[in-house]
């Protein structure tokens, strides 16, 4: 096995976009002159990290094949699934024959299009020689509360609690066999869980706050602005 690891980033991008209420998946939505999931791609490829950039796209996605980048020679297509999880494990299966048990793989969801280079590379740098790997996060400015049906429990230890962000950095066969195992569990809503529950301790590292999902109408104003501020 070679000492050095590649790298592969890979992106779900086989969502619906049921919250976006728009009249096509929010990845394909107009921001700053290209399509979302065009910035999403342009940032993992220009930042000349990763061999290969797989994609989960949906088999009935008539949007994908319209743009250019899906014929780019750095991005390979994977038929998505019907969970985010079962959409990345497409993806890594798309990989099997080029990629090693010890490369690196970096999912990154298409919905995310202000990752800056800078945070790649961040993390990259503060995880390249864990045996896990672990995930860009952010800690909470605001105070927690932990709540029943609108009744405040207790507050929470802010310091104890970071919202979880993409790219999650694990090696590659530790997440393909967490996410194969953990097939069809609920509670698998990213790739950290599926190897916490497999016993393993991925790390934290801190991300920029500017690296939203786009997830509701209101986000698409606020990406525009950020990717303006960035430039
Ligand atoms: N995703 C995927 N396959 C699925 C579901 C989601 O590849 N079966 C992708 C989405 O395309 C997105 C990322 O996972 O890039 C994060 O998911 P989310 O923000 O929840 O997107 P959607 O599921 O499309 O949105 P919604 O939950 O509002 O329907
Ligand atoms: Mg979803």
């Amino acid at each position: 096995m070679s000492d050095s690891p590649t790298f592969w980033a890979v992106v779900p991008a086989a969502g619906v976009g049921k919250r976006m209420q728009s009249d096509r998946p929010k990845q394909y939505l107009p921001l700053a002159g290209k399509t979302v999931i065009e910035h999403t791609l342009g940032r993992l490829v220009d930042s000349g990290c990763f061999a290969k950039v797989a994609v989960a796209i949906s088999q009935e996605d008539p949007y994908w094949p319209e743009l250019d980048v899906s014929s780019n020679p750095f991005v390979i297509t994977a038929p998505g699934g019907k969970e985010r999880a079962d959409s990345v494990l497409s993806a890594l299966n798309s990989l099997g024959d080029t990629a090693s048990e010890n490369d690196w793989v970096l999912v990154h969801d298409a919905a995310r299009p202000c990752l800056t280079v800078a945070d790649i590379h961040a993390q990259i740098a503060a995880l390249g020689h864990d045996e896990v790997g672990g995930i860009l996060a952010l800690s909470s400015h605001d105070t927690l509360k932990q709540v029943d049906a609108l009744n405040i429990e207790r507050t929470i230890d802010r310091s104890t609690v970071w919202r979880a962000l993409t790219p999650q950095m694990f090696r590659y066969g530790m997440l393909k066999h967490a996410l194969t195992e953990t097939q069809g569990n609920p509670a698998v809503t990213d790739e950290a869980s599926a190897l916490e529950i497999q016993g393993f301790t991925p790390k934290i590292v801190e991300g920029r706050p500017d690296n939203i999902k786009i997830t509701r109408p209101e986000d698409l104003a606020l990406a525009e602005f950020y990717l303006e501020q960035q430039t």
